[in-house]
């Protein structure tokens, strides 16, 4: 324990985790998360000394041009392999061949591809094993594209979801999204493809996105933004770390040096490469150099000849230098992209091995907001389905920017439907989204109405190339005019959404009678919706985010300004903190059964803050339908001189529960994981008070609780 962190002992009290305090030589663990022992090992494998030995070698045989020549991309257009950067054959390196994105492969390779489910529908399966399989057929799907990079996952909380790439992302909770994404990297990089986890830090707003300045003190910073990052790092060994363009406290995040020296490749001892985002993320050589930035993507602008410049009049040091070459070097010898390179195959690419993926997703994806018994269609006893809305028969596949991908096919939700009813049920489509008196007539006389409807391309995207952020969070005024249109024929009305974040949905809410969140299913997201409508799969989906009533009980959304202040508290966290109901709550989903939730067991409630408790407890499902379960751990300090939000989720489990079946769930809870960052020491603090441990299937439901209490030293 440092004096430091002696002194704010005596002040609060507080209790030190190990490596707290301020010496710049120490580590700053956070909470139950060791370091790896030799950071270079976990990331390289057993062969890592000859592997730096060899790039010892090299460094002392390559000119100073010809290593700043490996710190930047070839060029602003990409071969069919994706961007090739930090190639030099003639010494035997190959370099990096850099393909988009988050929800398959880059459709500027040419190849017809798996198109998934996009990143907050796969974050709303809240199964990382099933992540990790995306992960694999994604990196399947690159190697045999020739590339050796893949540009995702995209890990940027959602401040707000209004924000335009919302759709990539894992959500809104630093927990979830840390387990989401450590699961997709090890997928990807199993397939020897490096992930590049992006934007590092704080890219949540689209149409200022090249110039925001995101101000957040420091604590906000530690707690919310940074940990899936420090878990990419540390667990899944990421490869490569992609900045953002927008500036975080003042310095751009390409030359932020608090990030990228002190924190990633200081506390966290990453040992892969940095690089820009793409053509407008650098700004200044000897920033961007002193700051740890090792390639410059696409191609040169403030590296190339400016780089050797500073180099030679004595404004960057050759040290830097050899230190980002190290780390290009150690990346493509680590992953055998010399002697095991990637090969393109398109006869590899969207296999049916990879869409029956695919389809598994888009079925656990799927959220079912509301229910009055209408869902699952009864195939024996429903006659007739009228399928409307502006997207029933539309191929919707997500953002038109960096992460679009050619699909191989597209099945669109009328086409799964239709192909579900098996003949049995008939199935009449109503294109026009401005009814009749035919088309009024057509639905009533059917026994189920289903609205097919939500955002597309055009109402989201990636700035300056596509959409940008969202004008707000509701649908179109002739989208919601079409649900009530529907609903007001007396048919029992199931609206189907699709889209990358909340959306509201006051008009028409009450008066319908079933609603299910699609996302941006992907290839197969029309036949895994006609799955859970007619009850093939029970939905199991929860949301990653939370749905507000209305955008005015989120915190603002500015997308406008220069300079943004994000606070402490966002999503779940600033309505629970406000006592704001939210229409549906971060983690809620139901599903075509029950489960009842009894005997919360705690190994220990009197603790000290280097203990693990074992919390133990029963979930049964109380229904006759077989389902699976998201068992949710959520906690809060009872009483605290320091603001805290009233929940925080720490850990989850899913459970398949056969109908009328009890399955005990247990989970281990480092107490270290209640810390609060304490800014004063430079350390994780866990307080000695009470806290309270809650367990149920979301955060606005969670039946069990018991008060953990944490001794003084
Ligand atoms: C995006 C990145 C993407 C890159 C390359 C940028 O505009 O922000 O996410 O990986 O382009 O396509």
């Amino acid at each position: 324990m440092t004096h430091r962190c002696v002194l704010a002992l005596c002040l609060l009290p507080l209790i030190c985790l190990p490596g707290c305090g301020g010496d710049n030589n120490s580590r700053t663990d956070e909470p139950a998360q060791p370091p790896p022992i030799s950071a270079t090992e976990a990331y390289c494998g057993s062969d890592y000394l000859e592997i730096e030995e060899r790039i010892d070698t090299l460094l002392g045989e390559l000119s100073l041009e010809e290593e700043v020549s490996l710190m930047h991309g070839a060029g602003f257009v990409p071969t069919e392999s994706g961007h090739l950067a930090s190639a030099l054959p003639e010494r035997g390196i190959p370099g990096f061949l850099m393909v988009d994105g988050p929800r398959g492969l880059d459709n500027q390779t040419g190849l017809p591809a798996t198109a998934f489910p996009v990143g907050m529908a796969r974050a709303a399966t809240w199964d990382p094993e099933l992540e990790h399989r995306v992960g694999q057929v994604m990196g399947a799907e690159v190697r045999a594209a020739g590339a050796s990079v893949l540009l995702a996952p995209t890990m940027n909380i959602l401040y707000h979801p209004r924000w335009g790439r919302a759709q990539e992302t894992y959500g809104e909770d630093p927990y979830l999204m840390g387990a989401m994404a450590v699961a997709f990297v090890q997928g990807v990089q199993q397939e020897n493809v490096l992930a590049s986890a992006k934007h590092f830090v704080a890219n949540s707003i689209e149409d200022t996105r090249f110039t925001v300045d995101v101000q957040m003190d420091e604590r906000t910073l530690r707690e919310i933004y940074l940990p899936a990052f420090r878990r990419v790092v540390q667990e899944g060994q990421v490869a490569s770390v992609m900045t953002a363009y927008n500036s975080v406290n003042g310095a751009f995040s390409s030359e932020n040096e608090h990030l990228l020296r002190d924190i990633l490749k200081g506390e966290w001892e990453f040992q892969g490469f940095v690089e820009s985002d793409w053509v407008f993320g650098t700004h200044d050589t000897v920033a961007a150099a002193s700051a740890g930035l090792d390639i410059e993507m696409p191609a040169p602008k403030v590296y190339g000849p400016p780089l050797v410049e500073a180099v030679q009049s004595g404004e960057v040091s050759r040290d830097m230098v050899d230190l980002g070459a190290r780390r290009i070097l150690r990346a493509q010898f680590c992953f055998g992209l010399d002697t095991d390179p990637p090969v393109r195959d398109p006869s590899k690419v969207a296999t049916a091995g990879h869409t029956r993926v695919a389809r598994e997703v888009a079925q656990r994806a799927i959220v079912l907001l509301k229910n009055t018994g209408t869902l699952p269609i009864d195939r024996s006893t429903t006659m007739k389905i009228a399928v409307l809305g502006d997207l029933a028969d539309a191929e919707n596949l997500g953002d038109t920017g960096s992460s679009r991908v050619l699909p191989v096919y597209v099945v669109t939700a009328l086409q799964g439907i239709t192909a579900a009813a098996d003949g049995l049920v008939t199935v009449t489509h109503i294109a026009s989204t401005n009814l009749s008196q035919e088309d009024r007539a057509s639905v009533a006389d059917a026994d189920v109405a289903i609205v097919v409807t939500g955002l597309t391309s055009e109402d989201e995207g990636e700035g300056l190339i596509s959409a940008g952020d969202r004008k707000g969070l509701g649908l179109r005024p002739e989208q919601d005019a079409l649900i009530e249109a529907v609903a007001a024929t007396g048919t029992p009305t199931i609206v189907v959404l699709e889209g990358g974040s909340a959306i509201t949905m006051n008009p028409w809410l009450d008066s319908v009678d079933a609603v299910l969140m699609a996302w941006y299913p992907g290839i197969e997201g029309g036949n895994a919706i006609a799955d859970i409508l007619f009850g093939e799969v029970a939905p199991s989906g929860r949301l990653p985010i939370s749905f507000p009533r209305a955008e005015a009980d989120l915190q603002p959304f500015d997308n406008v300004s220069d300079t943004v202040a994000y606070g402490y508290f966002h999503g779940y966290r600033h309505l629970q903190h406000e006592g704001t109901a939210p229409l549906f709550p971060f983690g809620f989903g139901l599903t075509y059964t029950s489960f009842a939730y009894s005997d919360l067991v705690l190994s220990s409630t009197r603790v000290a803050a280097g203990d693990t408790i074992t919390v133990q407890l029963d979930v049964e499902n109380t229904g006759a339908t077989d389902a699976i379960e998201t068992v949710q751990l959520y906690t809060g300090a009872v009483s605290s001189p320091v603001i805290r939000a009233p929940r925080e989720l720490k850990a989850f489990t899913q459970v398949a529960l056969s109908a009328g079946v009890k399955k005990t769930v247990s989970f281990d809870f480092p107490i270290a994981d209640l810390a609060y960052y304490d800014v004063e020491s430079g350390g994780w603090v866990v307080e000695p008070t009470d806290y309270r441990l809650e367990v149920g299937s979301s955060s606005g439901d969670l039946p069990l609780s018991a008060v953990v209490t944490v001794d003084g030293p």
